[in-house]
């Protein structure tokens, strides 16, 4: 899949987004290494913390798929500010890549293109138990 696919896959994730309580969609497409793509958008609760975000909806599609290297994510808003990844979201990729491209893009179609290092220096990630 081209990278523009790819902002096509993350954006066609906007009309899944399950958000009643925020109104707040995200889509997201992601890469892994092979190729593959999967999707994900956020699924809001009633009970707010069981939500889930679009890019970690996307990358535990992947997971148990069976894939655990990641290439690139595509994370899809409609706000003029380009939805960047939460916290939480970063260290769950940092668990699958320590390179990882993170493209966010805005409503306009406008996009900023950032590394997990940009967004999550010096990152905890499953390299430093590999010794144990
Ligand atoms: N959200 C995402 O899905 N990804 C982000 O990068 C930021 C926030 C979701 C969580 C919640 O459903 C809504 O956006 C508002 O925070």
């Amino acid at each position: 899949m081209t990278r523009e696919e790819l902002k096509a896959a993350a954006r066609a994730m906007l009309d899944r987004a399950y958000c009643p309580y925020s109104r707040f969609p995200v889509g997201a497409a992601l890469e892994c290494e092979d190729g593959t793509v999967y999707t994900g958008c956020n699924v809001e609760n009633a009970a707010y913390p069981a939500g889930i975000c679009a890019e970690r909806n996307a990358i535990f599609h992947a997971v148990a798929e069976g894939h655990t290297r990641l290439r690139r994510i595509v994370i899809a808003g409609k706000s003029a500010d380009f939805c960047v990844p939460c916290g939480v979201c970063r260290q769950v990729m940092r668990e699958f890549s320590a390179d990882l491209e993170i493209v966010c893009l805005n409503g306009a179609g406008e996009e900023k293109t950032f590394t997990l290092e940009d967004l999550l220096p010096h990152g905890f990630g499953p390299d430093f138990l590999s010794d144990n």
